[in-house]
């Protein structure tokens, strides 16, 4: 009998990490692929790779696409659902469609409504990769959140530094959410919070002046050496962290039972603790409920 075609939905395939990983998922013969992207998005040139339309800066367009998804399969259910896109802003100034922060709404409440409306066609043994960041940590970033605030951040009076941390807290703790949930086990899908670390040359750099951008990328051996003394500081390339994103959505790579939270540390996989407020299952049940109420869903 013929084996099934292998199923994979992700954000942020158009760029950076993204683009890494995603040629290496949608390169195995007998893969199916959609991703969500916005028009002006560089496609990726690969035959038979479906793009729909995605802005993850309004609710109602991440509603559109994921009641998009399981028409554009055929029925067939989501065996890997990478939600990868990010985005770091100047500033938190700018809103998204529907008034919140917009880095908080791209990359955390987007995400949070998208993969909740997809777990329900996620396959038995699927595998759901948040792409988070080791800033959403305060012992590793000073601007990382210490407490959970949704709606204060949905509304951001804070840095964009802080906004960026805030809403990468919300990739992990979404990804601890679904994984406590009755059915992820029930249906043994396995959640995974991916954090790459400082990687250089992707388009997250796009918030920086343009000289910053371009020292940090031809000082990337300075950044290698200051890493011995503060790991946080090594930088990855775009290739390898998209690469180890790959292998963590197809099971080549699997946390250890119980875990969720992956990292490149010095570039290296390991599964270290998060910060204590991503270890606190009070901090997740809140953000959880107060990620429902502000994107419109009930909270279990
Ligand atoms: N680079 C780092 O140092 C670093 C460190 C830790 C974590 N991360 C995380 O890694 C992930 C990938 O980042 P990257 O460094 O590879 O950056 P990147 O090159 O800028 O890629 C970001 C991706 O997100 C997509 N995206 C951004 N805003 C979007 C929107 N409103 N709607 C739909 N898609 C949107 C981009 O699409 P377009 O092609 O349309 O721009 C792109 O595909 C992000 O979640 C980021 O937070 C990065």
């Amino acid at each position: 009998m013929p084996e099934r075609t292998r199923t994979l939905v992700m954000t942020g395939a158009t760029s950076g990490i993204g683009t890494h990983a995603f040629a290496r998922l949608a390169a195995r013969t007998g893969t199916r692929a959609i991703i969500g992207a916005r028009p002006s998005s560089t496609r990726p040139d690969l035959d038979g790779v479906e793009v729909l339309p995605l802005d993850l800066s309004s609710l109602s367009a991440v509603r559109e696409f994921a009641a998009a998804v399981p028409g554009r399969l055929d029925g067939e259910p989501i065996d890997m659902l990478v939600l990868n896109a990010g985005a770091h802003f100047r500033n938190t100034s700018a809103r998204s469609a529907d008034g919140f922060e917009l880095a908080f709404a791209v990359n955390h409440l987007a995400h949070y409504l998208l993969a909740r409306l997809l777990l329900p066609a996620v396959a038995q043994g699927g595998r759901i990769v948040l792409t988070t960041s080791d800033t959403h940590d305060p012992r590793i970033f000073r601007s990382a959140p210490t407490r959970i605030d949704v709606r204060g951040w949905a509304q951001a009076p804070g840095s964009a530094a802080s906004a960026y941390a805030a809403s990468k807290l919300g990739n992990l703790l979404t990804a601890e959410g679904i994984a406590a949930l009755p059915e992820t086990a029930e249906r043994q899908i396995t959640s995974i919070a991916f954090n790459p670390g400082l990687t250089g040359g992707t388009g997250l750099s796009r918030a920086f002046p343009g000289p910053l951008r371009q020292v940090m990328n031809a000082l990337r051996p300075v950044f290698i050496l200051l890493s011995r003394l503060r790991p946080q500081l090594y930088m990855n390339t775009p290739e390898h962290a998209g690469d180890v994103l790959a292998q963590l959505a197809d099971g080549t790579l699997t946390p250890p039972a119980g875990r969720v939270y992956a990292s490149l540390v010095r570039g290296q996989l390991a599964f270290p603790d998060p910060s204590a407020l991503a270890q606190d299952p009070a901090a997740r049940e809140q953000l959880w409920r107060e990620s429902a109420d502000l994107t419109g869903l009930p909270p279990a």
